[in-house]
């Protein structure tokens, strides 16, 4: 699902930028991120805690108030067209109809006192302009289709009586039900136990090649990323550091970083899976990014190059991108 495949663009995020207002003065915790995402294409996101994932997710959807929370900039063309700076309720509009997202948890995302049928049929009615029971049946059928059981029985369940798995497919269901063009998921199954985490997972990627969405999933696990993303952007420091087809990147990863994160998962097919926790030091503060190359103070092959200036992304062929004054070649 690379450069070379024809299918057009969804989502086209060019330099990117967000700046939050803080007690401390602003902070650019997204910092010109740049990434394209095409119909049927799973674009994986990693990083370590703090690079800005959900900062650059949130953004795209325009989470933030913007008055008073972050100033954003750059432009975000959904199939073409710039939302970044369309109105406010056009926006509401886009939210649900043409993009939707996933979060982590869902207990904290669904309205604890509304039943799964009133929440599901909403945006049915809103945006697909179904009548009750066209959206009741609509909604029964979601359900069913992202493998909820007895889907006419738990529609009239409130969010506390679904287990915690049920919960993030409700959440999906809800996401998908106005299929969007395009779904950002962030982190949709840290907090489920393996086995449930793998089926949300095939549940994505099945629903990703039947609805032809473009896809970004957000995820700590590079074990997730192998097995469902066909590209991958990793990000630190609020940049994307290195961006290639997944087998590319997993082959010839170029990033001491991206090496690092590897590094964390030993045994892909032995099923272990990884911790980002091997790389030393820590992400640093965003009031304190380094000059020059942002990982240099943790990079074990930094010279007093990588130390000053800006360092830009080069394209080492093939869509594969890295932001590193001596990309490394060949494999782990
Ligand atoms: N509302 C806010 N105000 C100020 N700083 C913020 C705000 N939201 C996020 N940040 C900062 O932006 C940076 C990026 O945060 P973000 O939530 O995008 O990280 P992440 O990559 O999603 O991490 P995780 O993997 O832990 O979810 C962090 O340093 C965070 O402290
Ligand atoms: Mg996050």
């Amino acid at each position: 699902m690379s450069a070379q495949n024809p299918k057009s663009t969804v989502l086209d995020v060019r330099s990117l930028r967000t700046t939050f207002h803080t007690d401390r003065g602003p902070l650019t915790a997204v910092d010109g991120v740049s990434f394209q995402v095409h119909r049927g294409e799973i674009l994986g996101l990693v990083g370590e805690s703090g690079c800005g994932k959900s900062v650059t997710s949130m953004s795209i959807m325009r989470l933030y108030d913007e008055k008073y929370t972050a100033s954003i900039s750059g432009e975000v063309l959904l199939e073409g067209r710039n939302i970044l700076h369309i109105p406010y309720r056009q926006m509401q509009r886009e939210r649900g109809k043409s993009m939707a997202m996933i979060f982590q948890d869902a207990l904290s995302s669904l309205n604890p006192v509304l039943r799964i049928s009133e929440q599901i049929m909403e945006p049915l009615r809103i945006h697909r302009h179904m009548g009750r029971e066209e959206a009741r049946q609509e909604a029964i059928r979601m359900l069913g289709l992202v493998g909820i059981p007895s889907p006419q029985e738990r529609i009239d369940c409130y969010p506390h009586e679904l287990s915690g798995g049920q919960r993030q497919r409700v959440m999906i269901a809800i996401a998908l039900s106005c299929q969007p063009k395009l779904l950002i998921a962030d982190e949709p199954t840290t907090a489920l136990d393996v086995t449930i985490q793998a089926q949300i997972l095939d549940l994505i990627l099945e629903l990703n090649e039947k609805m032809d969405m473009g896809v970004i999933l957000i995820t700590h696990d590079l074990a997730v990323v192998a097995q469902v993303c066909h590209r991958v952007a990793v990000m630190y420091l609020g940049q994307i550091v290195e961006e290639a087809d997944v087998e590319d990147l997993f082959d010839h990863p170029s990033h001491p970083y991206t090496r690092g994160l590897l590094q964390s998962i030993p045994h892909l097919d032995g099923g272990h899976r990884g911790e980002l926790h091997q790389i030393e030091g820590t992400v640093p503060l965003l009031h304190q990014i380094p000059e020059g190359c942002r990982f240099a103070p943790r990079c074990p092959l930094a010279t007093d190059r990588c130390r000053q200036g800006t360092v830009p992304l080069q394209d080492l062929g093939g869509g594969h991108m890295v932001r590193c004054l001596c990309p490394q070649e060949g494999g782990l």
